[in-house]
C-alpha cells in the first residue's frame, strides 16, 4: 500500500465507522488538502502529491538580528529563510540553531507548552511568518487542518485565543480551515488496524497529549507540560550547561535512557527527567481514566500507540511499558507501540481530518 493509500484509506474507513469523527462528511479526493502539525518545536506539514504524502518539517524558531547588506546577502547566499523587518533582519526555519551561534543572535520561540508564547509579544507575527513560508497561499477551495493541543488544567481560555489567532492567519492565506487535537490526530494516523479504538501519546518538546478514542471519537483528551523543553532545562540546571547543549546530546543517536553504566553528568540528568516525564504521564493517564465515568464498552484490551520527538531516545519504548505496568487502569491494554512515523504522525492525522472535511 503506498503511503497516500494509507491517508485515504484512513479516511475512508473513518466514514464507514458509525460515529466516525464529528463533522466527517462527503467524499474525499487526495489533493487541495494539507494536514498541519502545529508544534511547539517543529511545524510539519503533510500533503498529497502524484498519489504519495509528503512532509515537510521545519524548526519552529527564529533568530532576530540588526540589519546589515552583508548579513542579508549571507543569508541569501546560505539560503536561510528570512524576513527583514527593519532595524532587523528575522531569520526562521531548520537552520536557525547554526545562525544563532554564526551571529551570536538568540533563539526566539512564539510557542511554548503547546501555545502561542505569552513572553514572545510577536508570536503570532512570527507564527504568520513560519506558515506563510511552509503552507503559502490556499488554492481556491484548498483546505487546512491543524492540531491544537488539550489546554494544561486551568489554562483553557489559552487554548481559545491560540487556536483563534493561528486561525485566522491560515484562513488570511485563504484555507478552509479546521482543527484536530494532536493525540487524536495520531490515533487517526495509526490506529487504523484497531478501527482507531486506543490510546495515542504525543511526546513533542512543550507537551505530552494523551487521548483515549474509541472508533475514532475522543473519549477523554488531556496534556501535561513536562516534554522535551522540561527536560533540557531541568538537566542544564544541575549540571550547569546550556540547555541547547544538554538538547544536543539528547538528540544525539548514541544517547540511551540508562543503558550506560558510567554515565556523564549531562546524561545521568537527562535520564532522571525522562523518567519524571513519562512517570507523570503515566499516573496522569491512570488518574483521569478512574476519573472517567461511563467508560466506552471496549470490547477487549486496546492498544498504546506513542509519537512526537521525545520518544525518538533509545530506551523509551521499555521506559514507559514500565510505567504503564505500574499504574492500575480501568481498561486493558494489549500493547504498547512506537508509531510507524515518529515525527509525522499528527501531520498525516491532520491530513486525514482535512480529507474528512472535503
Ligand atoms: N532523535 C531524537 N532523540 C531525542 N529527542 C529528540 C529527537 N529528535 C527530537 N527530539 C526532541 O523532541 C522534542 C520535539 O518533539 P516534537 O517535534 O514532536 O515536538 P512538537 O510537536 O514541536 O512539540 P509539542 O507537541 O509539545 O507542541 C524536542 O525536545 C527535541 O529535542
Ligand atoms: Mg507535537
Amino acid at each position: 500500500m503506498t503511503s497516500n493509500s494509507k491517508a485515504k484509506a484512513s479516511s475512508d474507513r473513518i466514514r464507514k465507522i458509525e460515529g466516525g469523527l464529528r463533522g466527517a462528511s462527503g467524499g474525499a479526493a487526495s489533493t487541495g488538502f494539507k494536514g498541519l502539525d502545529l508544534g511547539t518545536s517543529h511545524l510539519v506539514l503533510a500533503t498529497v502529491k502524484d498519489d504519495q504524502e509528503h512532509y515537510q518539517k521545519e524548526l519552529h524558531a527564529f533568530v532576530s538580528i540588526p540589519y546589515s547588506k552583508m548579513t542579508k546577502s549571507m543569508l541569501e547566499r546560505e539560503k536561510i529563510q528570512h524576513r527583514v523587518q527593519r532595524p532587523n533582519i528575522i531569520a526562521f526555519g531548520n537552520r536557525v540553531d547554526e545562525f544563532a551561534n554564526i551571529l551570536g543572535g538568540s533563539t526566539r520561540r512564539p510557542m511554548q507548552t503547546g501555545l502561542l508564547n505569552p513572553n514572545e509579544p510577536k508570536n503570532i507575527e512570527l507564527v504568520e511568518l513560519a506558515l506563510r513560508s511552509l503552507c503559502g497561499k490556499a488554492k481556491p477551495g484548498e483546505k487546512i487542518c491543524f492540531s491544537v493541543p488539550s489546554p494544561p488544567e486551568g489554562n483553557e481560555s489559552m487554548l481559545l485565543f491560540h487556536e483563534e489567532s493561528v486561525r485566522s492567519v491560515l484562513e488570511g492565506l485563504g484555507y478552509k480551515v479546521r482543527t484536530i487535537n494532536e493525540s487524536l490526530a495520531v490515533v487517526i494516523a495509526e490506529l487504523q488496524d484497531f478501527d482507531f479504538t486506543g490510546i495515542g501519546i504525543s511526546f513533542g518538546g512543550g507537551m505530552c497529549n494523551v487521548c483515549l478514542s474509541y472508533l475514532g471519537l475522543p473519549v477523554v483528551t488531556f496534556a501535561t507540560t513536562r516534554a522535551g523543553d522540561y527536560i533540557d532545562e531541568a538537566s542544564a540546571a544541575v549540571t550547569g550547561e546550556s540547555a541547547t547543549t544538554v538538547r544536543l546530546r539528547k538528540e544525539d543517536k548514541d544517547f540511551d535512557l540508562f543503558t550506560d553504566d558510567n554515565p556523564s553528568s549531562i546524561d545521568r540528568a537527562m535520564s532522571i527527567y525522562y523518567r519524571e516525564v513519562i512517570q507523570t504521564v503515566a499516573l496522569s493517564l491512570e488518574r483521569v481514566l478512574n476519573n472517567t465515568k461511563n467508560l466506552p464498552p471496549f470490547k477487549g484490551p486496546v492498544p498504546i500507540v506513542f509519537s512526537g520527538g521525545t520518544s525518538l531516545v533509545g530506551g523509551f519504548q521499555k521506559e514507559l511499558r514500565k510505567a504503564i505496568r505500574k499504574t492500575s487502569l480501568p481498561i486493558e491494554i494489549s500493547e504498547i507501540i512506537p508509531a510507524e512515523s515518529g515525527l509525522n504522525a499528527t501531520a498525516r492525522g491532520a491530513l486525514v481530518a482535512a480529507m474528512l472535511e472535503g
